[in-house]
């Protein structure tokens, strides 16, 4: 695998990997989305009427998680889903389907019956997996409708707490002399975790030895316990640890500082500017669910979104939730379609593939 050409491939143009983190994904794919589509809330209809959602829900309803229990895309769902749940007036379970970067869980929901019932919950891993694996058993476009964006959230670089080096600076230069004794943990192939571990070993130019977990909850139990040396994961996981002063932290991979971690430099600030990447996620049911039932979920998405608890718990773990216009079918597929274009060829050229 060549890292080198991570960044010549990438297609992002320097002026556009300088603005601002949400132009990096979800703002810019929700304004085309808005344009294109007249703006507001919208475009949930569109086929199927509203009988079709008539009696939705009369039943539990349960939500994917494609990581294990105790992670950031675990956290984000939980947090939504108590809200969710009394806005469509039925439980919502959540399940975690591990393993393969995220891709069981979504071929599960992808062959599921489209009823409403299965939700799946992911992330930027969505839109990297048809580089990634060559026989992916799903179509992201085709095998599912979009309910809605969720959230976006920063990713941190943060190693076990007694690791030598104690600035960014320090580290890439540790990295440089020590790669080969160096571990990086992350939640398989199409996981954040290993996208963002990809760019830092772009950016630094080396290979570091990888560490695959089924989700960086258990990638951060052992990142704690110096089991592992060193990872990139969402501020949703690694807040807590990082103000508990449990794990080293050094720096945030956005172009703005994160305000629940005041102290921790940017890459850019730190040096690393090519090192940026957000993670946004959002809710998928089966493509033949009709759209008077996803326009159900929508709305309760929406409501959700401002409920008070979720705000505050997302601001505390460093997050923000998606705005009403960004919470749409519209806005999410659009997302999901040009994630896929930017990140097929910075894959390719990384040669990182799973057959
Ligand atoms: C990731 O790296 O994709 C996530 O952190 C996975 C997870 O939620 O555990």
């Amino acid at each position: 695998m060549s890292l080198n050409h991570l960044d010549h491939a990438s297609g992002r143009p320097r002026s556009a990997r300088r603005r601002r983190y949400r132009t990096v994904g979800v703002l810019v794919a929700a304004t085309l989305a808005l344009a294109a589509c007249g703006g507001g809330t919208e475009d949930v209809a569109g086929g199927g009427g509203a009988d079709d959602a008539a009696g939705y829900p009369e039943q539990d309803i349960t939500f994917v998680v494609p990581f294990s229990a105790g992670g950031p895309t675990d956290t984000v769902t939980r947090l939504i889903a108590e809200p969710m749940a009394a806005e469509l007036g039925a439980s919502v379970i959540v399940q975690n389907v591990e393993g393969a970067g995220g891709t069981i869980a979504a071929g599960q929901v992808a062959g599921a019956e489209s009823d409403g019932y299965t939700v799946l919950m992911h992330h930027i891993g969505m839109s990297t997996a048809p580089a990634l694996y060559a026989n992916l058993p799903y179509e992201p476009l085709k095998d599912f409708k979009t309910v809605g964006l969720v959230t976006e959230v920063p990713m941190t670089v943060i190693a076990r707490k007694d690791f030598e080096p104690n600035t960014f600076e320090e580290l890439t230069a540790y990295l440089k002399e020590n790669a080969e004794d160096v571990t990086l943990a992350n939640a398989g192939v199409g996981a954040a975790s290993q996208l963002c571990g990809l760019l830092l070993q772009e950016a630094v130019g080396v290979k570091l030895t990888e560490v695959p977990y089924k989700g960086t909850g258990p990638a951060l139990t052992d990142l704690v316990g110096g089991q592992v040396d060193l990872m990139c994961d969402q501020t949703t996981n690694t807040t807590p640890q990082i103000t508990a002063d449990k794990v080293k932290a050094y720096a945030v991979t956005t172009p703005e500082r994160v305000a629940s971690l005041p102290d921790l430099p940017t890459t850019e600030e730190a040096g690393l500017p090519d090192l940026q990447v957000g993670v946004w996620h959002g809710l998928y049911v089966p493509a033949d669910t009709p759209d008077a039932v996803v326009e159900k979920l929508t709305a309760a998405l929406q409501k959700a979104l401002k409920d008070d608890n979720v705000v505050t718990q997302l601001a505390k773990l460093g997050a923000a939730p998606s705005s009403p216009e960004d919470a749409t079918p519209g806005a999410q597929r659009e997302l999901l379609t040009s994630q896929i274009d930017l990140w097929a060829p910075i894959i390719k050229k990384a040669g990182v593939t799973v057959q």
